[in-house]
């Protein structure tokens, strides 16, 4: 019988967490046994009793649980101590941040486990059930909303009213992708006057349909990955981004920026001297603010005030609804792990072959096995080495 074992997260703030007791009796149903350690769902008001009454056991020590375990699902990766507990040969699956992260990849491999990196899922139809970043970045689009307006001190939809009428808010949006369209559509419901940006001009028709106007700027040819991922501009394209946006950003009283460049640093889309044209009292939510930011000073973790206007870094946006964000992240893992159950034999039927696997498999049997991360984990030792040499 396979076991599956669900940690509590470690990160400090975390609220989310890989598993509701709804997903334990389906798990249940597949034929897995289900061990969670206890208090696991206590941020999200999600008690032991739960769990138990859905079918799961509860244990108390970590590393008993983690020893037990044939599967380790979870939302952020284990830590190093983590990994001296579990069996080799163990699938782990969770957010490992795999470009950034070699040296633990390196501690999976040479612990002879094997791991599957939620942000490696492709992004294909097959995959839309297991598709993590999306789940959580929906979330995180209508989060930045909520906070940016509560930092506002004006109201987002147009009021009319015998005191007077009030102008409904002007909310600018930079990044049309998952996130960016949840922000658009919740502005819009919201009544706020919205206009978006994105370097990939096939979003302009989404941007539209949810009645947001397309801020069109000539950039020659940009273009996306054949994963739908934005392509980097080239310097000479950002100033000209940077120089187009600028008086539409001045006119906004919230701007969100949510431009993120798949496995590389986001890029810097607001520089300081463009916050200040801004007037007092607007606000500018930045989603990329814990990965170097898209905003110039903006600080990650925290809500900062540049010549009176609010710069949001908070970050971790989708924790801020964490009961909803893990409902649909742990149905994201439910849906991978269900896709490749094999009924027969109650396992997890690995096929590093698969479509799907070969592309979101990181390490198995002592080696990294990911394609496009061989590829960048070579091109940046080649760097390096050429940085050496010179
Ligand atoms: P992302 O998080 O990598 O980027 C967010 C947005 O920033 C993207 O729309 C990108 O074009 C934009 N961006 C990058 N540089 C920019 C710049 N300098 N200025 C303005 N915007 C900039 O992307 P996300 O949201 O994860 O998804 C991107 C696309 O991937 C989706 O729109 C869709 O086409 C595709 N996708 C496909 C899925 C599937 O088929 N399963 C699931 C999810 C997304």
């Amino acid at each position: 019988m396979t076991i599956l074992a669900f940690p509590a997260e470690l990160k400090p703030l975390e609220k989310r967490c890989a598993v509701l007791p709804v997903n334990v009796k389906a798990y249940k149903l597949l034929g897995a046994t289900v061990l969670v350690q206890a208090g696991i769902g206590e941020h999200i008001h999600v008690t032991d009793k739960e769990y138990v009454a859905a079918g799961a056991e509860i244990v108390t020590t970590r590393s008993e649980l983690l020893a037990k375990a044939d599967i380790v699902p979870s939302l952020h990766k284990l830590s190093v101590d983590d990994l001296s507990h579990v069996k080799p040969d163990t699938l782990i699956v969770s957010y490992l941040d795999p470009f950034n992260e070699k040296g633990f990849v390196t501690s999976l491999c040479d612990k002879n486990i094997t791991s599957i990196s939620m942000e490696m899922i492709p992004r294909i139809s097959r995959c839309q059930k297991m598709d993590a970043l999306s789940s959580q970045a929906s979330l995180a689009g209508y989060v930045m909303v909520m906070q940016a307006a509560n930092q506002l001190d004006s109201v987002l939809p147009m009021m009319m009213t015998p005191a007077g009428t009030l102008k409904p808010a002007k909310v600018f949006v930079i990044g049309a992708g998952v996130a960016g369209l949840q922000a658009i559509a919740t502005a819009k419901r919201l009544g706020a006057s919205v206009t978006a940006f994105d370097t990939r001009t096939v979003v302009a028709e989404q941007v539209q349909s949810l009645g947001a106007k397309f801020l069109h700027i000539d950039l020659g040819e940009t273009g996306e990955t054949g994963q739908g991922y934005a392509q980097a501009l080239t310097p000479e394209q950002m100033l000209i981004q940077q120089r187009e946006q600028a008086k539409c950003i001045a006119d906004s009283d919230i701007v969100i920026t949510t431009a993120q460049l798949f496995g590389r640093k986001p890029p810097l889309l607001i520089d300081q001297q463009t916050v200040e044209l801004m007037q007092p009292g607007s606000v500018i939510v930045d989603m990329a603010a814990e990965n170097g930011g898209n905003v110039e000073g903006t600080i990650a973790g925290e809500i900062i005030q540049h010549q009176g206007v609010t710069i949001i870094g908070t970050g971790s946006w989708a924790n801020g609804v964490a009961k909803h964000a893990t409902q649909m992240y742990a149905n994201n893992l439910f849906n991978l792990i269900s896709e490749f159950w094999n009924k027969e034999d109650n396992v997890f039927k690995l096929d590093i072959e698969d479509e799907v696997q070969s592309g979101c498999i990181i390490t198995h049997q002592g080696q990294v096995v990911n394609a496009m991360l061989k590829s960048i984990y070579a091109a940046n030792n080649s760097s390096t080495t050429d940085k050496e040499e010179a």
